[in-house]
């Protein structure tokens, strides 16, 4: 089983409100279908980023109120949705045959920050051949606490929690930098050891990213990757390279071992 997680930065331009790249996801929606054609067996779980949505109306209501009440919690699950309708439609024009799941209604927090998602449904979704859509959300905690659950950490517990053969990050950026890859002298690496990652140091990617960037995607990782379990960041930007990474063979990018 393969979980794609699809970066918001990816999806959508992330340095204005609410703008999503038509284009990427036209191409990204194509390369999966193609995937799909020629692994006709393949099991696949789509995740996506807040991207312009998400992560812009957490920051306004964060700039505004300074905490998340209410209002702000169905205002997030109402535009994350709305980014989501759009990934699905486009996804399911173009042959791939996403189910649509709010993570709202199926994961939270529990008190000791730990992450409880309901799996049995997304299981049976797959084993009936389509492909479970869910993205990063505003959920809640135990006790009420309204949380944001990145689309990383959500990538990161189903892989672990379905053991997936392969989690695949499509970022806006060739893979995981030394430093913010905007600086100079930031290099590439190809392999990253997850109990080594405290070396680098990483800015937040934009002024809306409220859930921390590279490093946040690298940790979590920290006790849910296992032997075996193949882990690419990629840039998704790159034409086909969605394809390359499901295939097993992204032309360039880090891969991810404990
Ligand atoms: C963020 O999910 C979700 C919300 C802000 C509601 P991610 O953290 O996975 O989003 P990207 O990929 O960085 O945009």
């Amino acid at each position: 089983m393969i979980v794609l997680k699809l970066g918001g930065s990816v999806i959508c331009d992330k340095s204005r409100p609410f703008a999503i790249r038509y284009t990427v996801l036209n191409r990204i929606a194509m390369e999966v279908a193609r995937f799909l054609q020629e692994e006709k067996k393949a099991k696949l779980i789509i995740i996506h980023g807040g991207g312009s949505f998400g992560h812009y109306v957490v920051y306004e209501y964060f700039k505004n109120k300074g905490v998340l009440d209410i209002d702000a919690l169905v205002t997030i699950e109402y535009s994350m949705l709305e980014l989501s309708v759009t990934i699905a439609s486009h996804m399911i024009a173009a042959g791939v045959p996403v189910s649509l799941i709010t993570p709202h209604g199926i994961a939270g927090f529990n008190l000791d920050n730990s992450l409880r998602i309901y799996t049995e449904w997304i299981e049976r979704l797959l084993e009936i051949g389509t492909i479970p859509l869910l993205y990063g959300d505003a959920v809640i905690s135990r006790n009420g606490a309204i949380k944001i659950l990145s689309g990383d950490v959500l990538a990161w517990e189903l892989a672990h929690k379905l053991q997936a053969d392969k989690l695949l990050f499509a970022t806006s950026v060739d893979g995981v930098y030394t430093s913010n890859p905007e600086r100079p002298g930031a290099e590439l690496l190809s392999v990253v050891r997850l109990s080594e990652i405290n070396k680098f140091s990483y800015d937040k990617s934009s002024k809306f990213d409220v859930t921390g960037g590279m490093f946040v995607k690298l940790k979590e990782g920290i006790g849910r990757i296992r032997p075996g379990m193949k882990v690419y960041i990629f840039n998704g930007l790159r034409n086909n390279e969605v394809y390359k990474a499901l295939k097993d063979k992204p032309s360039k990018g880090t891969v991810i071992i404990p």
